[in-house]
């Protein structure tokens, strides 16, 4: 089975709505499914889903493809291995399917880290669970209030107090010692030894959205720091990326159409215990934009418990505006001093900790307050603030919020309305300028000057949307008709391939260039340039034009030859076509 027929197998059975609507929230808008882009920031939706074709294109950042891409892109992964992992979730053989050379290398290593994870979490499981040298992290669990069923849910483990626990656990596994290292659990030494990374922790296993471990997280037991340690970057685990618990949350989050986010470990393992199913944890780093928008593929509602100190509202703050760029809407919580969700909900159960989450406010509110508590008194202070909420505000696309917005600031600050206003005006005339200089900028400096290429992203869009004009071009010399070299590469590809027709979904396996791609994928999303009834004329307006660039190109070979006879004749067939041109 080669690489083409693999891919068709698996693109039968798959749906890219299904597929892609799993972790980005779709609605459908004409022939198309529309969401918020999950590979940028952004408020309002371009990112737009064609289930006829089974492709998608960011209308914003460009990025498209099939359900492949999707998978790799979203997933981090190879497309050998995002050809497996759709192969089997449809329950396809893929018999003989080698997969690219070059991708295998990187997919194999991979499906190694994976598996020395899974191993390594067996290992720190099993100790927890069932061996003598595990039983301080047993008591230090049970002194958390951490149950046996969570402990098995979560495959929480404990790493021995020595050296080589895991070392030697991996070699009678066959694993190399070095892919423990590339993993990140054990660390090499000078003499080309190893020792083991986690020593006498509690640990936490990571997971990714298909349930495999791309890392870890140890705490120690008692008071020495550094409290927690975590796998550092490997090929499968990058900081700031994942969401602890969100592959068991997901669903739920999609539910009830709310997130609960909480910034440690112990805090989600607890919420969970008590039967909060929506809630994950960003560990210790503040929000990043990845993890916001991992999070509105499921909701648009998210409540942030942050830690009643410093940091916690420092998390808070930062955390503002990436919520805002992605059109989220969140509400903060930040809980009773000398609290964190652990100990809150192990304290007072699960009933008081819903009573406290009714008392998030909205993360404006709580921004105003924190930046007008550390505003300065007098005229000065006031300059301040609000030079640092103006921006703010004129991210807030709704007109309706940032009106409340202006609202509560003035009244808070005691900063006349009517002067916020004012300087809002200003800040955005100044924006606008700025844009459109740049606008103007780009329309006169660019090459991709839409005068000079519309006509060939027509003729494109024609070919695309009714093939059976394709047969009336075959000759090639449509290409003295197109000057935009990148499609002319399209063209190419779909006279070749597709001369008359065929699923244009795999015209990208043919395409190398990015550029290329993306043109392509806009005019697939697109409607039609010309309706049914305009085909036939568009067909002969474009042979024409062939026509006069030949003889045009004709006639100057004519003079240049000195050939009077066959210039005559040229000449005349130019003004006929003239004529013809004009009585359409
Ligand atoms: P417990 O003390 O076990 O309840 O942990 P906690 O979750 O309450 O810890 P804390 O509020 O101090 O920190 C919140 C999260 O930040 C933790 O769960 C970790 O993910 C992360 N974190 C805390 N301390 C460290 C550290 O020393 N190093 C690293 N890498 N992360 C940390
Ligand atoms: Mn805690």
């Amino acid at each position: 089975m080669d690489l083409s027929d693999a891919k068709e197998e698996v693109k039968k059975a798959a749906d890219i709505i299904e597929i892609i609507g799993q972790y980005v929230q779709l609605k459908k808008r004409g022939q198309n499914h529309i969401g918020l882009c999950p590979f940028h920031s952004e408020r309002s939706p371009s990112f737009t889903v064609n289930q006829d074709k089974q492709i998608y294109h960011c209308f914003g950042c460009g990025r498209g493809g099939d359900v492949f891409t999707f998978w790799m892109e979203y997933h981090n992964l190879s497309f050998s291995q995002s050809l497996k992992d759709l192969a089997e979730r449809y329950n396809i053989d893929l018999p003989g399917y080698k997969g690219l050379p070059e991708e295998k290398k990187k997919a194999e290593l991979k499906e190694l880290l994976f598996k020395t994870n899974g191993l390594a979490a067996d290992y720190f499981h099993n100790l927890l669970a069932r061996s003598a040298e595990g039983k301080p992290g047993r008591d230090y669990f049970s002194r958390r209030e951490i149950s046996q069923e969570t402990i098995s849910r979560f495959q929480l483990g404990y790493a021995a107090n020595k050296w080589d626990g895991l070392i030697n656990y991996l070699k009678s596994k066959n694993i190399s010692l070095d892919m423990g290292a590339k993993a990140g659990l054990l660390i090499p030494k000078k003499d080309g030894d190893y020792y083991d990374h986690f020593r006498d922790r509690i640990i936490f296993p990571i997971f990714d959205l298909n349930h495999q471990i791309i890392g870890f997280g140890g705490r120690v037991l008692g008071d020495s720091l550094p409290k927690y340690i975590n796998t550092p970057e490997t090929p499968l685990y990058h900081k700031g990326e994942s969401l602890y618990g969100l592959d068991s949350a997901f669903r739920n989050i999609r539910e009830g159409g709310l997130a609960i986010v909480v910034e440690g470990y112990m805090d989600m393992l607890a919420l969970r215990q008590h039967g909060i199913s929506n809630v994950v944890a960003t560990l210790g780093t503040a929000f990043t934009s990845n993890q916001v928008r991992r999070l509105k593929g499921y909701t648009k509602e998210v409540v942030v418990l942050f830690d009643p100190d410093d940091a916690g509202r420092e998390a808070a703050l930062k955390s503002f505006p990436l919520f805002l760029n992605e059109g989220i809407s969140a509400k903060v919580l930040v809980l009773p001093q000398g609290e964190d969700p652990d100990s809150f909900v192990n304290r007072c159960g699960l009933d008081e900790f819903r009573e406290l989450l009714k008392g998030a406010i909205p993360i404006f509110d709580f921004y105003l307050d924190q930046t007008i508590a550390r505003m300065d008194g007098g005229i000065d202070g006031q300059i301040k603030v609000l030079g640092e909420v103006l921006p703010i505000f004129m991210e807030v696309e709704s007109g309706a919020t940032r009106f409340l917005y202006v609202q509560s600031f003035s009244e808070k600050t005691g900063i006349n309305e009517a002067i916020v206003w004012e300087e809002l005006r200003h800040w955005e005339d100044n924006r606008s300028e700025r844009r459109n200089t740049a606008r103007l900028k780009s329309r006169f400096f660019s090459d991709q000057d839409p005068r000079k290429y519309g006509s060939d992203l027509q003729f494109l869009n024609l070919l695309v949307h009714y093939p059976e004009t394709r047969d009336a071009f075959k000759d090639k010399e449509w290409e003295l008709i197109v000057s935009d070299p990148e499609i002319i590469k399209i063209i190419r590809v779909l006279m070749e391939r597709f001369p008359s027709g065929g699923d244009l979904g795999r015209i990208e396996e043919f395409l190398v260039s990015p550029v290329a791609r993306e043109q392509l994928r806009v005019i697939l999303m697109s409607q039609p340039f010309y309706g049914k009834e305009l085909v036939n004329q568009a067909v002969s307006e474009f042979a024409q034009k062939i026509a006069k660039i030949k003889i045009s190109q004709s006639i100057s070979h004519a003079k240049a030859e000195g050939d009077m006879e066959m210039l005559n004749r040229l000449l005349k067939a130019k003004q006929d076509l003239d004529v013809d041109k004009k009585g359409i």
